[in-house]
This record gives structure tokens, C-alpha cells and sequence, in this order.
């Protein structure tokens, strides 16, 4: 057989992630590739360091990437911080959630789950109320960002809690980080895991992570050696660690590290409170077209993402037709719904570089056109006029 390069079609990604990747960012991942232990590559670590502790709000230390996504993030969390037969508390709100628990499992240690509606977010006094029944726990988990429902959980109030209760937190902002508010500092946060591919613009395939110093106190306390070799902070902080003397652990992703130094580079040009301020706008905007429309988002106001809509399918509308329609013939994508919201909803995303106005406005005309032309129950030619009259507020 004789195969041909791939040329993948050129798409507007407004789905849960990956999320358009900004040019500057692809151009920078063609960029000549260097030795790991080059001297000049090394200098570019020590930047990026920096770059991730602006964009966690945080002056940890063991700030780093993981060479690997959002999922080794989780894991390099749960792994270090977790020995087994400890007790961790995790909130489970969404998909990620239920992760979390088979992490915590894998390792041997006992998961206690505060479950609360997909829709929801984590319900602070539930988790009080765990931790007091369970006063031998070491570790609280939960999802900031919940990507299955586009639902914002409250981290600093559930990491005070947890502080209050001795414990370490766990949280994931893989779909918040550089879309709201994340400050690992100012909230208490010990371990913190994040991916490339949402509000970051970046390509799929790192995951920052930050550990405080108690998390990091920690693992060099632990009774047993991390079940992962390639996760084990201890070994990766040879390579990652201060200092011009860095060891081989692996064989570092070069050009994928050209790509997220980049991405933090220009999420510091913005300034990280006006990108938070950017999804916050075109998030209303797009509120504005879906509402005119005539349907709804299924989240609470005060709870939502605006980085990720969950949107309710009009009754009668064969919602994966709609999908394949708008990738077919507007090469749009939009997510679909997870787990008990699957067939129920569309997940509509505006992360990072594809949040802006003209993104929404494709995006709503293009629902708004398949929507009609299969005779859906929606007020037709509403939604761009809608948005737009956002734009004058
Ligand atoms: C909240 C959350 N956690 C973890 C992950 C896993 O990240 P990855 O797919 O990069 O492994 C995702 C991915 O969408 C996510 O949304």
C-alpha cells in the first residue's frame, strides 16, 4: 500500500476540547527540534516554569508539565499524593469525577464519594459532612471545571473545608485554566492538574501540574514508592528540578513543549484576568443567540462555565444528526452530551483562541440553519440578532 500525507480538513472546534489551536502556537511546534539536555532548552524549561506559575496564580515550586494529557495530570496527582489503604475524598458531579474514584481505586486506597447532580455543582456542605464522618481521611478530589456539564464548582470554599479537615486537595482545572478564575495560592489548592488543548489554545498532549509545599512534603515522606516509575515526581524532578544539572528521565516532547511555551506566552500578552474577561463576554453573547433561539442552557446561571454551554435538544430533534450536519457541511464541531446527559444535550465550547465573536456568531447562524431546514421547533433567524445586541452593552 502506498499511502499519501494526512491533510486533516480545516474545522472551527467548538466542542469540549481539543479547541482551536492559535497559528502562532502551530508555528512554533515546527520550529527545529534540540536536545532535551540542550543547554538553551533547558533555559526554556526554566521560562515555562515561570509561564505556569503565572497562569496557576502560584509561587509553588514544582510547577511543571507533564509530558502526557490532562488523564496523566490526574493520575501524577492521585499516584504521588495517594498510598494505599488511605482514605480520599472525592466529589464526583460528572464523568471526571467517576476518574478520579478509579484512580484513587487502582491504587488500593478507599474512595468515599460525595456524589451530587450532573448539572450540579459540589455541594460544600455534603463535604463537610463526609469529612466529619470520615475524620481518618488524607485527600479531598474534585473537579473544578466539570467538562460533562459545563458546571464551576466553588475551589476555594471546598479547599478551605478540606484544610479545616487536614486533608490534601486534589482538583482538576483542565477546562478551566486561562478560561476563569484559577488561583491555586489564594484558594489553598496542593495539587493541581491541568490540560493543553482548552482555554490554553494549544495542541492536545501536556498537562500542567503544580503541588504545594505540603503536597510535596508529602511525597517525599511516603512509606511506598509511587506505583508509576514514569509518573513519580521524585524521578521526573531530576530532569524538571532547579539548577543548570538536569538528568535523563525521559525524552522530553520538544516541539510540543515549543507549542505550550508559546501558549503561555501569549496567555501572558493578554494578561490572564482579560482572558477570563473574554469568555466571560462572548459567553453572553452566545447565552443571548441560544436563548433567542428558543432553547436553554441547562446550568444555573450562577454555576455556569462560560468556556462550555450545555445545551438542551429541542424535543424531536435527532440531536447526533445535527452534529454530523454541522461538521459535514459548515466543518463546525460541537460536543455531545456524556453519561446520562448523552442524546439530552450539545456541549458548545469557546475556549481560548476560538473564543471570539466571529466563532459565536458562525456558530449560532449554523445551528440556527440546520435547526431549520429539519423544521425544529426554534424561532428562526433570532439568534445572530440577539448576540450582536450583546455587543452594544
Ligand atoms: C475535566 C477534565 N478532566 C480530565 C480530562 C482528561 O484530559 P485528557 O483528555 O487531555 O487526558 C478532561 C478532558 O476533556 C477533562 O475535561
Amino acid at each position: 500500500m502506498h499511502s499519501k500525507s494526512f491533510i486533516p480538513p480545516t474545522r472551527t472546534l467548538m466542542g469540549p476540547g481539543p479547541s482551536d489551536v492559535h497559528p502562532r502556537i502551530l508555528s512554533a511546534m515546527a520550529r527545529p527540534t534540540i536536545g532535551h539536555l540542550d543547554p538553551q532548552f533547558v533555559a526554556m524549561m526554566d521560562d515555562m516554569k515561570s509561564l505556569l506559575q503565572y497562569a496557576f496564580q502560584t509561587d509553588n515550586q514544582l510547577t511543571i508539565p507533564v509530558s502526557a494529557p490532562g488523564s496523566a495530570g490526574m493520575e501524577t496527582c492521585f499516584v504521588n499524593l495517594v498510598e494505599r489503604g488511605e482514605k480520599v475524598i472525592v466529589c464526583q458531579n460528572g464523568v471526571f469525577g467517576g476518574r478520579m474514584k478509579e484512580n484513587v481505586e487502582r491504587i488500593g486506597a478507599i474512595a468515599v464519594m460525595v456524589e451530587d447532580t450532573w448539572g450540579e455543582p459540589v455541594n460544600p456542605g455534603k463535604l463537610e459532612s463526609a469529612l466529619k464522618e470520615h475524620s481518618d481521611a488524607k485527600v479531598v478530589a474534585f473537579v473544578h471545571a466539570e467538562t460533562s456539564t459545563g458546571v464551576q464548582s466553588d475551589a476555594a470554599t471546598l479547599c478551605e473545608i478540606a484544610r479545616r479537615h487536614d486533608c490534601l486537595t486534589i482538583v482538576d482545572t483542565v477546562t478551566s485554566l486561562g478560561g476563569t478564575a484559577v488561583k491555586v495560592d489564594q484558594w489553598g489548592i496542593d495539587a493541581v492538574y491541568s490540560g493543553t488543548q482548552k482555554c490554553l489554545s494549544c495542541t492536545p498532549g501536556l498537562s500542567p501540574v503544580s503541588f504545594s509545599d505540603r503536597a510535596v512534603a508529602k511525597i517525599k515522606n511516603r512509606q511506598s514508592k509511587v506505583q508509576s516509575w514514569f509518573l513519580d515526581l521524585n524521578l521526573v524532578m531530576g530532569y524538571w528540578g532547579s539548577g543548570t544539572k538536569r538528568a535523563y528521565h525521559h525524552t522530553a516532547p520538544i516541539n510540543a513543549l515549543y507549542g505550550l511555551h508559546e501558549a503561555l506566552v501569549v496567555l501572558q500578552e493578554e494578561g490572564l484576568e482579560n482572558a477570563w474577561e473574554r469568555h466571560r463576554k462572548n459567553h453572553e453573547l452566545l447565552r443571548a443567540g441560544i436563548e433567542a433561539m428558543g432553547l436553554e442552557l441547562v446550568v444555573k446561571p450562577e454555576f455556569r462555565l462560560p468556556q462550555l454551554n450545555a445545551v438542551s435538544v429541542p424535543a424531536g430533534v435527532d440531536e447526533a444528526l445535527v452534529r454530523q450536519r454541522l461538521l459535514e457541511e459548515y466543518q463546525l464541531e460541537i460536543g455531545a452530551g456524556l453519561g446520562s446527559l448523552a442524546g439530552k444535550i450539545w456541549r458548545i465550547g469557546q475556549m481560548g483562541y476560538a473564543s471570539n465573536t466571529k466563532n459565536i456568531v458562525y456558530c449560532l447562524s449554523a445551528l440556527d440553519a440546520v435547526l431549520t431546514s429539519m423544521n425544529a421547533p426554534i424561532n428562526s433567524g433570532a439568534a445572530v440578532k440577539a448576540a450582536l445586541a450583546q455587543l452594544n452593552l
